[in-house]
């Protein structure tokens, strides 16, 4: 058997989560009960295979095989993990939130369809995604579990809290008051850590592993986590627009709160390195299991998109 490299292993994961999403979204229909509207279907459609790094999925589908499941049984979850990240990036891209025109290197979905339209596919990936948990999770303990962890970690405690916070930041860096890194941290934990934290604990609840190892993955979750939005911060800072697929030096423009501008950039670097490092050593408990996952959180450090 040949090693693969990190980078084609993640291919070939992302490969099957393509794959798995195509044949999981709504086709467009005939309009009547029980059939997606063809426009609808279109913009979720449209948003959720138009590119992405496919972070979430990936992570569960590697976390459930660190743990002795395959993958297979883990894709409904991997699947459930993007449509959520995916319907995030649509509501967060709308006027009223971050107003941006550029998502994954095309329109943003209410550029391409209407605000109201992107809101609605917006809001049929989040359901979708519950559906896929409860269709394909099992048993249905395991199923139960991953749509708890899901929920929590995308809900009003998790990344929609951290989305709120992030507004109200932008409003007080508005009205002159400024914040604090450890404030940032809490906003940046919840709008993004929170969702790349939950596909390491659903991957070990569908291997049904030992607490230690779920602990371990929970563990390197949350260091991946912060250190993935701090290296977003970063990309908007001195990211190539081309390669990241969305408009860069935007975050200053509206005096968002972002790491670059509480630590600097090689401040903000160092921290980004520290908790990937803080994720290799939270994995211990796996052993050389872990090996794969270890790769991926250095290498997230020096992504350019
Ligand atoms: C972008 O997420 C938004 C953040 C939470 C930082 P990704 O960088 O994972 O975006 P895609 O899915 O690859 O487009
Ligand atoms: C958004 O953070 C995170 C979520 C969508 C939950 P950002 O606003 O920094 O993400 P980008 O830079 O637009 O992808
Ligand atoms: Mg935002
Ligand atoms: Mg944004
Ligand atoms: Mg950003």
């Amino acid at each position: 058997m040949t090693a693969s490299t990190l980078d084609e292993h993640l291919a070939v994961h992302r490969r099957r989560v393509e794959d798995a999403l195509a044949a999981a979204l709504p086709e467009a229909a005939a309009e009547g009960e029980g059939d997606c509207p063809e426009r609808l279907a279109a913009a979720m459609r449209y948003s959720v295979l138009g590119g992405g790094k496919r972070l979430r999925p990936v992570l569960c589908l590697m976390a459930a095989e660190a743990c002795g499941a395959t993958w297979r049984e883990a894709l409904p979850a991997a699947c459930a993990l993007e449509l959520v990240h995916t319907y995030s990036l649509i509501h967060d891209d709308l006027p009223a939130m971050d107003d941006d025109d550029l998502r994954r290197g095309r329109p943003t979905c209410h550029k391409a369809f209407d605000e109201a339209t992107a809101i609605l596919a917006g809001d049929g990936l989040l359901t979708l995604a519950f559906e896929l948990v409860a269709r394909g999770v099992e048993p249905a303990d395991s199923a139960v579990e991953c749509v708890r962890i899901l929920a929590q970690a995308s809900g009003p405690s998790g990344m929609v809290a951290g989305q709120m916070a992030d507004l109200q930041a932008e409003d007080r860096a508005e009205a002159g008051r400024d914040g604090s890194a450890a404030e940032l941290e809490a906003i940046h934990r919840r709008k993004t850590g929170a969702l790349l934290r939950a596909p390491l604990e659903m991957g070990a609840v569908i291997a049904r592993a030992p607490e230690a190892w779920r602990e371990a993955l929970a563990r390197y979750g949350r260091a991946v986590g912060l250190a993935f939005q701090i290296v977003d911060d970063l990309l908007d800072v001195e990211g190539d627009e081309a390669k990241v697929g969305k408009r860069v030096g935007k975050d200053s423009g509206h005096g968002k709160w972002t790491y670059p501008r509480f630590l600097g950039v090689e401040g903000s670097r160092a921290k980004a390195r520290q908790l990937a490092h803080e994720a290799v050593a939270a994995l211990a408990p796996l052993e050389t299991r872990g090996g794969r996952l270890r790769e991926l959180a250095l290498a997230l450090l020096e992504r350019e998109c």
